[in-house]
């Protein structure tokens, strides 16, 4: 019997998974500096929770959670996203009561919707998204912004769109909402069933819709911009202004709804405008979310962030020939050759490795050729051979594989040297 991954997942092998942890200690690294302190919630959580917060009405909660019962009982599914955690912590967590505010944290790890597989679409991938909770500064909308855009530039893209919207305040979105709710109504008929049972319960998706996108009254749509009311359109308009300071573009576009209910005032995304990308181009996700904290029982609160997949980034960096510079190949490979020398070999590299450096030796029995063979394949920089001959005489061979230069040094400061010799490279 074979097995096979499940559909919609990945291993993540070596050599692709050094990629990885460049991009996740470049992420850790951002919000160090940006003052973001990680958080670690649960894998999963009650069912409930993601109903209350993503909103029952979404595709999320509608089709791709995985839900299911525990032997206890409960209704259990596995986090579609970070944010209701994140949330559901700091309320339990009274981090609300904290002097400290903002409460700014990040997180990373993975996250489960049931979607359709597609290039960048998987069942299972790992987000790193940030939250900060407690401050409705527009400022703070611009640092999240300015946060994800670091990222993406640090490691080297340029191809990037960032697109934003204001979903405005309550009522703000309550007069939008009918004057949706009046243009869509009278020919609702020829639109899709979701759309049609969105109307009454959250018209603003309707204009999300993948399969109605092309009617002609999803042009003609009433715009949310002519809804703001005067405090929403001045706060939309800071955080503008405060993204133009900082000399990040961005684009304007009325049209864009995110997929999760939360929302209000600042929603944004980024784009890859690499050629070649794919159908899926927004590389990242977020927004503000009043209300939230409030609706998973704590007290009123404000709250921004923004979500991106690891997997979508890495699929940016292709797609705009940019190669990690990840650490490849070691410090040194021992090949040793006789018992005697074979035996010292276990204890100096052991020796060196406590003193920081990369360092492998032969497990195989191989000759000595063969030994060499493999220091080669794993780009040794350095290797170090030892006979029992040179055991005898307390020394050991080193030859720089760039240079070609070699050289003998007594065992006694095999260490040493090899430690210059590397820091030095
Ligand atoms: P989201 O737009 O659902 O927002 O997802 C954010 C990002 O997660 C997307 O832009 C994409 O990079 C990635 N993503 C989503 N689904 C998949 C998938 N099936 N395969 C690969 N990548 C995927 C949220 O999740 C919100 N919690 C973001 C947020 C945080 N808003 C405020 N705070």
């Amino acid at each position: 019997m074979s097995f096979q991954i499940p559909r919609g997942t990945q291993d993540i092998l070596p050599g692709e998974a050094e990629k990885w942890q460049y991009i996740e200690q470049m992420a850790r690294d951002i919000c160090r500096r940006y003052n973001y302190q990680e958080i670690r919630t649960p894998i999963f959580e009650h069912t409930e929770l993601f109903l209350r917060s993503v909103g029952d009405t979404t595709d999320i909660v509608q089709k791709e959670m995985y839900t299911f019962e525990d032997r206890g009982g409960r209704s259990i599914t596995l986090r579609p996203e970070g944010t209701a955690a994140v949330v559901r912590s700091f309320v339990e967590n009274k981090m609300y009561g904290t002097p400290n505010q903002p409460v700014k944290l990040y997180y990373m790890g993975p996250m489960f919707r049931y979607e359709r597989p597609q290039a960048g679409r998987f069942r299972q991938f790992v987000q790193f998204g940030v939250e900060a909770l407690g401050s409705s500064d527009p400022a703070i909308d611009a640092e999240v912004i300015a946060l994800a855009m670091e990222l993406y530039h640090s490691l080297g893209l340029k191809k990037l769109k960032l697109v934003m919207n204001s979903l405005g305040d309550a009522p703000s979105r309550k007069a939008h909402r009918q004057a949706l709710i009046d243009h869509f109504k009278g020919r609702i008929s020829e639109f899709c069933e979701d759309c049609q049972s969105r109307l009454e319960k959250n018209p603003m998706r309707i204009l999300d819709c993948k399969k109605d996108r092309d009617h002609e009254l999803m042009e003609t749509a009433p715009s949310i911009l002519d809804y703001l009311n005067d405090e929403s359109r001045l706060y939309f308009e800071k955080v503008q202004l405060y993204l133009t300071k900082l000399g990040i573009a961005f684009e304007v576009d009325p049209r864009l709804v995110r997929g999760l209910d939360y929302y209000n005032h600042t929603a944004f995304e980024i784009m890859s405008e690499a050629e070649g990308f794919g159908a899926i181009t927004t590389l990242c996700g977020g927004g503000r979310y009043n209300g939230l904290v409030q609706e998973i029982g704590g007290p009123e609160t404000p709250g921004i962030g923004f979500a991106l997949s690891i997997e979508r980034l890495l699929a940016a960096l292709a797609a705009e020939g940019i190669t990690l510079p990840v650490a490849q190949g070691i410090d040194c490979f021992i090949v040793a050759l006789g018992e005697k020398a074979k035996d010292e070999s276990v204890i100096l590299v052991n020796k060196l490795r406590q003193s920081g450096m990369k360092v492998e030796r032969d497990y195989q029995d191989r000759k000595v050729k063969a030994q060499l063979k493999a220091a080669d394949r794993l780009e040794s920089a350095y290797v170090a051979i030892l006979g029992d001959e040179e055991l005898e005489k307390q020394v050991i061979a080193i030859k720089n594989m760039a240079t070609g230069e070699q050289t003998e040094v007594s065992l006694h400061s095999f260490v040493q040297y090899m430690k210059t010799a590397v820091e030095s490279k």
